[in-house]
């Protein structure tokens, strides 16, 4: 039924929940394998230039969207007066559906990897044995669809509990472990003997490694990270109180999504040259080069554990929000939020099965560009969906509802030099970088 919308309990509630949503698999599988690949420091500092001005000012709208409309993101348009538009919240469900189908599968991974960790399965192994080791469990049939549906059932039960008695109750929880855990790593890490060359790769600039190929891994992985454009921030917005500031609200979680990013970093790249591993060993640095260090390292059997904990709760903490975008939408439409989520949940599981199956007995069916389900509805959800959903947010704050959202993050405040930068930064700034990463990924355009 279409009971009173729900909003947090509080504000730093609201802030852990999106922080929560926002650093994921992102910031500590894909962050420090992207800067390895990119030459280290100098990518940081250009990611770091493009979060705080694209990034923030996309956040920005899209929660204020949210919080204006205080619905799910498919009526929210119309209830803005712009139905026109609501084409944007339905594409923002569907791209949520999408990435949570295969978001889960590589969560389930990292389930199974505490397991494997806590099991001492990966004790004595080289590199090799740990690589085949890796091929031989995500290939299998059964085990990894198991997983999925670990993680796919515990992401049911912090939704159904509900915006305040399960996302934030839970946020509130999982983030500060998750803070804690990742500075014992980066602490352990940095501390390696060996491991000052992994920190002067990661923070000494080489500026010659910088190329407009850079820039567009920079600006693709600011969005992902961000969680911009799948309408999940839009259904967190809505559950925002009139009193909260929102400007400095999404100052804050993008600072904390930025420091888990360059904390796993941290955590990662040291370690990894400390045992003369590859920096850029592209997706594979998660769950074969590091079960390799971690084998190496001294109290490497417990930092494992810990690893491989803190990726599932980085991992559900961003589940929960993608789950709670597509049963906003449901309960709205008469749906009890049990059912809503037992039915948005199983339809998740069931489309993660082939993007399972894909990396093993079904490898050989092809959808985009010779890739298989999982990287297909990757590449979908990351080169299309995302920076389109992102546009059109962008687009429609800055230059539909401009007085609207002015007055929505101001109150009765006066517009100062920060807004209107941040309605350059929408109108014309954030259109042109997100309109070069499409053409981009999608190879219409080379850099
Ligand atoms: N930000 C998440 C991460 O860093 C991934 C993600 C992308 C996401 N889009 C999202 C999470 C939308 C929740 C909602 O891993």
């Amino acid at each position: 039924m279409n009971t009173a919308h729900e909003h947090w309990g509080s504000r730093l509630g609201f802030i852990l929940a999106t922080a929560g949503s926002a650093v994921g698999l992102g910031n500590i599988w894909k962050f420090p394998y992207i800067t390895g690949e990119n030459g280290g420091a100098a990518f940081i500092i250009i990611y770091l230039g493009i979060v705080f001005t694209i990034g923030l000012s996309a956040m920005l709208a899209e929660i204020t969207i949210g919080r204006i409309a205080q619905t799910d993101a498919i009526h929210a348009f119309r209830k803005i007066g712009k139905p026109g538009w609501s084409f944007v919240g339905v594409m923002g469900v569907i791209t949520a559906v999408i990435i949570l189908s295969f978001y889960s599968v590589v969560a389930g991974w990292c389930i199974a990897y505490v397991v494997k960790s806590a099991g001492g399965a990966f004790s004595g192994m080289d590199a090799e044995a740990i690589a085949g080791a890796f091929g031989t469990f995500v290939s299998s049939p059964l085990s990894p669809i198991v997983y999925h549906g670990i993680f796919a059932a515990l992401t049911m039960a912090v939704v159904v509990a509900g915006v305040g008695g399960g996302i934030e109750k839970t946020s509130k929880v999982l983030m500060p472990l998750l803070f804690v855990m990742l500075i014992a790593l980066a602490v352990r890490s940095v501390t390696l003997p060996g491991a000052s060359k992994g920190l002067e790769f990661f923070l000494a600039p080489d500026f010659s490694a910088i190329s407009a190929g850079t820039v567009m891994a920079a600006l693709g992985q600011a969005f992902f990270s961000l969680s911009l454009g799948s309408a999940a921030l839009l259904t967190y917005g809505s559950y925002v109180d009139k009193k909260t500031n929102l400007g400095k609200s999404v100052v804050q979680i993008t600072f904390l999504d930025t420091l888990v990013a360059i904390l796993a970093g941290l955590a990662i790249l040291p370690a990894v040259f400390a045992f003369g591993m590859d920096p850029a060993a592209g997706p594979g640095l998660t769950f074969v080069t590091l079960p390799t260090v971690f084998n190496a390292m001294p109290g490497g059997y417990l930092f494992a554990i810990v690893f491989f904990v803190l990726l599932t709760i980085a991992a559900l903490t961003s589940s929960i929000s993608l789950l709670e975008t597509v049963v906003s939408f449901f309960n709205n439409i008469g749906l009890s939020r049990r059912n809503a989520t037992v039915g948005s949940g199983l339809l998740v599981f069931l489309l993660g099965i082939p993007s399972s199956l894909s990396v093993g007995i079904w490898s050989d069916i092809h959808f985009i560009k010779g890739q298989g389900f999982l990287d297909s509805a990757s590449w979908m959800t990351d080169k299309l969906l995302l920076p389109v959903g992102g546009l059109l947010i962008c687009v429609f704050t800055g230059w539909i509802i401009a007085p609207v959202a002015a007055k929505e993050v101001l109150g009765d405040g006066e517009p100062g030099i920060l807004t209107r930068a941040w309605f350059i930064i929408l109108r014309f700034v954030a259109p042109v970088a997100i309109l070069l990463i499409i053409l981009s990924g999608l190879e219409i355009i080379k850099f």
